[in-house]
């Protein structure tokens, strides 16, 4: 069993690295005091590190606030801490230091990613190895790592890239080889004032006793919620798909919170259920769970406001913590007075629905394009070359054709012109890594890979193919 669930939140932990590599990972920023933040984290990173290390750390005064989701802050500066350690062989000194930090237009020339302006700074320096010059340029790349098989994986400075720099941020190393490590991290500064609900995920596992409606697909998954939840204390409901969750809500039996699953099958989609959930209970707390990154209610990489997320695979403490606090949040909201709706109405879909169809040849891109599509409200076909694309067209119309230009063996640009021959009206997206499109087809529309949800879209009003202008 122990191996089981340490194999099962080692490829979480993975999968998460992976996705803030991409970037794709999706975000909850709030603003935050980093200063007051990390102390925070003591304890965490006294555990993390040993006895043997000595941690210092420094918050400059008047330190502005910054805006970055929490948790990754914190897991960005566990990965730095992590990282020191290993570096000094256990023994050492470590620094933290926070301060307000100004990029200028000469550091910004030096360094394409960097808009110039006002940032906060978290250093972690360490008095280890140092990196030497030949891999300094590596150490951010996914799974580039020196460390023996078993002991690195190569993500954890890549997640804490990914994450700087989909928050608006930077990161710089400085490094010399046998006097220690340097990392700088900038994340853009905030004016507002801090949010209060900052936590750390360094909390105790607290239950209640409200009662919660349970909506999931999967039976073995669902059980697990289920007992969990029952565990924690909650009187449990449980719905296989969102239908049968709405007919439980209807029946008028008290639901204080609804747990949904955002990909389910059948015609209800999870957004328009918590809607007429709401419609029906206004005072209902709403927590989507979902596998995937981009999905019906994270847009860009980031949740729509009010809207709260538990990513999957979640462990008993995570639901715990994420049930009380959007429990919490409800409670609070519903005191201040009549339940001002965070409908879905923002979530449903107003363009037009499309037929689409998608050629890529690498599996998981077409994958997760096919869902990103199909969370946009449009009909699609993904097709892995040009055969089965082809015979896919020879049978039905489409409205759009988004392909891949390099497919193995085959051009993209050629199967243009077929489906441009066999259906006049369709409208294509190139898919590429390039920056423009080959010169005869200058003025066609780009999809910049990787690309998100949000940029597919943006590519499908493009077209004129949907949006509101256009009525089908
Ligand atoms: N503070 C540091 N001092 C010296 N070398 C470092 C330091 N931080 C990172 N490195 C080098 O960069 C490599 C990549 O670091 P990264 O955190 O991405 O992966 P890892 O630590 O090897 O594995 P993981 O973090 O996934 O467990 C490390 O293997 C190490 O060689
Ligand atoms: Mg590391």
């Amino acid at each position: 069993m122990q191996n089981a669930l340490t194999g099962v939140s080692r490829g979480s932990k993975l999968a998460s690295q992976l996705l803030a590599f991409g970037r794709r990972q999706p975000l909850e920023p709030k603003v935050v005091n980093i200063g007051r933040f990390i102390r925070g984290l003591d304890d965490l990173l006294r555990r993390a590190l040993g006895e043997e290390i000595e941690i210092e750390t420094t918050v400059s005064g008047g330190l502005w606030n910054t805006f970055a989701d929490p948790g990754q802050i914190e897991n960005a500066l566990l990965n730095l801490a992590i990282n020191a350690r290993d570096a000094m062989n256990g023994r050492g000194r470590m620094t933290i230091e926070v301060g307000n930090a100004f990029l200028d237009d000469d550091y910004a020339l030096e360094h394409a990613d960097v808009t110039p302006g006002q940032y906060v700074m978290l250093a972690v320096t360490d008095t280890g190895t140092g990196i030497a010059p030949e891999i300094i340029d590596k150490v951010f790349e996914p799974f580039f790592t020196t460390k023996p098989e078993g002991r690195g994986t190569g993500l954890g400075l890549s997640m804490v890239y990914g994450f700087a720099r989909q928050s608006g941020g930077h990161v710089k190393i400085y490094s010399e080889l046998g006097l220690g490590t340097t990392i700088k991290l900038y994340l853009p500064r905030s004016h507002a004032s801090e949010d209060l609900v900052v936590e750390s995920t360094q909390k105790p596992v607290v239950g209640g006793t409200e009662t919660i409606l349970v909506v999931e697909d999967d039976e073995g998954v669902r059980a697990t919620a289920v007992e969990m939840l029952t565990d924690l204390g909650y009187r449990v409901l449980k719905a296989a798909d969102a239908a049968s969750a709405l007919a439980v809500i209807e029946s008028g039996v008290p639901v204080d919170l609804l747990f949904t699953d955002v990909v389910m099958p059948g015609a209800l989609r999870s957004p328009a259920l918590a809607r007429r959930a709401r419609e029906r209970l206004p005072g209902i707390a709403v927590l989507f769970t979902s596998g995937y990154t981009e999905n019906a209610i994270v847009h860009g990489g980031r949740l729509d406001e009010g809207v709260n997320l538990l990513p999957k695979p979640y462990t008993r403490e995570a639901l715990s913590r994420k049930i009380r606090y959007v429990l919490g949040s409800q409670q609070q909201g519903n005191a201040a007075g009549p339940a001002q709706a965070r409908t879905g109405a923002s979530l449903e879909k107003t363009a037009r629905q499309l037929s689409i169809l998608l050629v890529e040849d690498e599996a998981i891109i077409r994958l997760s394009s096919v869902d990103m599509l199909q969370d946009l409200g449009h009909d699609v076909q993904g097709a892995a070359n040009i055969e089965d694309a082809l015979a896919l067209l020879r049978k039905a119309p489409f409205d759009v054709l988004i392909t891949d230009i390099q497919l193995s063996g085959s051009s993209g640009l050629e199967l243009a012109d077929e489906a441009s021959a066999l259906h006049p009206g369709i409208g294509i997206i190139f898919a590429s890594g390039r920056d423009s499109l080959p010169r005869e087809r200058e003025g066609g529309i780009l999809l910049r890979k990787p690309y998100d949800a949000a940029a597919l879209a943006s590519c499908l009003e493009r077209l004129g193919k949907c949006g509101a202008s256009q009525t089908s």
